[in-house]
């Protein structure tokens, strides 16, 4: 990995980088003003710094002590827009208008409470031993953000507006290029010509919906699922890495892998599992206990990520998403966006429980 030579670097101009040593990947920023538009013009004037660093330690950054930002969403677009060519209109994807904000239209909520009422994943039993799992298959959900359009995104960027307590609603991210490094090199080469194919989650073709036999939602073209390289190119790093998602994020009724088997038991899924299992090694994966005010800024490009189960009947958890996209790597190069359509129709036409 590139890196700069010390753990910590301090600028003159109030900033400091922090690099996770521990988890191999990551860091921190900080800043020494608490002003928002102080805060705004240092990311604007060193924002070619802020990039070096961020693909440094792959992708995944931690922005302290944001929370002026609730009250000023507009600028959650503007740090969003220094990571990439465009700031995602989520009016224009597939994801339902109850989790839009109500005057940004580049932000998603994702919370608990009403109108999204967006659950956390079941409480795992392995919680009652007083022990998250960070692990698949004991957690689950692992992914990376829209994988089942072409081309994918590049960049999330969460911000912590409320929390449960700690412990509970983290957000885990696994390295998925130091696990494509690791892999036997034979199953490395193998994979090189297989594609996964990525489908919402809510359309009826996860593994669990498949195994149950309901029936896939009819589908317009712009909605359906997508085939991406289980080996994607990094088109800043120019590392390899693993891009695979969980199986409620992957389409069991034709795939989940080009070639192989398709099905909840086929040859695919079996390959799917024992790829999810290596990437969430425990040596790949870094948790992160959210701070109210943390920005955390991750590459669906090499990472995977999931939240963990928190409390959601005793507390409410509030994120602010935008996502960027705009530089996804040679392999989409020159292709229309998958998810907006053609024909004139509304793009959740028929997807309107989602
Ligand atoms: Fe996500």
């Amino acid at each position: 990995m590139n890196s700069p030579d010390t753990d910590e670097t301090r600028f003159h101009d109030g900033m400091r980088f922090t690099r996770n040593r521990e988890a191999g990947f990551g860091g921190v920023l900080e800043f020494e003003s608490g002003d928002l538009d102080e805060i705004l013009q240092v990311f604007r004037r060193h924002a070619d710094t802020i990039l070096s660093f961020f693909y440094a330690v792959r992708g995944l950054l931690v922005v302290k002590r944001l929370q002026a930002i609730c009250d000023e969403p507009q600028a959650l677009v503007e740090l969003s827009r220094i990571f990439g060519p465009e700031v995602e209109d989520y009016h224009q994807t597939l994801t339902s208008a109850r989790f839009f904000h109500e005057s940004v239209k580049e932000i998603l909520i994702l919370t608990n409470a009403e109108p999204c009422n967006h659950l956390p994943p079941p409480k795992p039993a392995i919680l009652e031993a007083k022990v998250m799992p960070m692990q698949f298959p004991e957690q689950i959900n692992w992914h990376t953000d829209q994988s089942y359009r072409r081309p994918p995104p590049d960049i999330t960027l969460l911000l912590a507006v409320e929390l449960p307590p700690r412990n509970q609603g983290q957000t885990l991210f696994a390295d998925c290029t130091a696990a494509l490094a690791t892999l036997d090199p034979a199953r490395k080469l193998a994979l090189e010509d297989l594609r996964g194919i990525h489908a919402p989650s809510w359309i009826g073709r996860s593994r669990e919906a498949v195994a149950k036999g309901e029936q896939p939602l009819d589908l317009l073209p712009h909605q359906l699922p997508q085939r991406q390289p289980l080996v994607r190119r990094h088109p800043v790093t120019a590392e390899e890495s693993l891009y695979i998602c969980e199986e409620k994020q992957m389409d069991y009724v034709d795939g989940p892998i080009t070639g192989l088997a398709t099905g909840p038991d086929g040859e695919g899924a079996r390959l799917l599992r024992e790829l999810l299992r290596h990437a969430t090694r425990k040596e790949f994966v870094y948790v992160h206990e959210w701070e109210p005010g943390d920005l955390l800024i991750g590459d669906n490009r090499n990472l995977l990520h999931c939240a963990t189960w928190y409390d959601a009947e005793q507390c409410t958890r509030l994120m602010w998403r935008t996502t960027v996209m705009g530089n996804p790597g040679d392999e989409y190069a020159g292709e229309a966006k998958t998810w907006i359509p053609r024909d004139g129709s509304e793009v959740m036409a028929g997807m309107d429980n989602a």
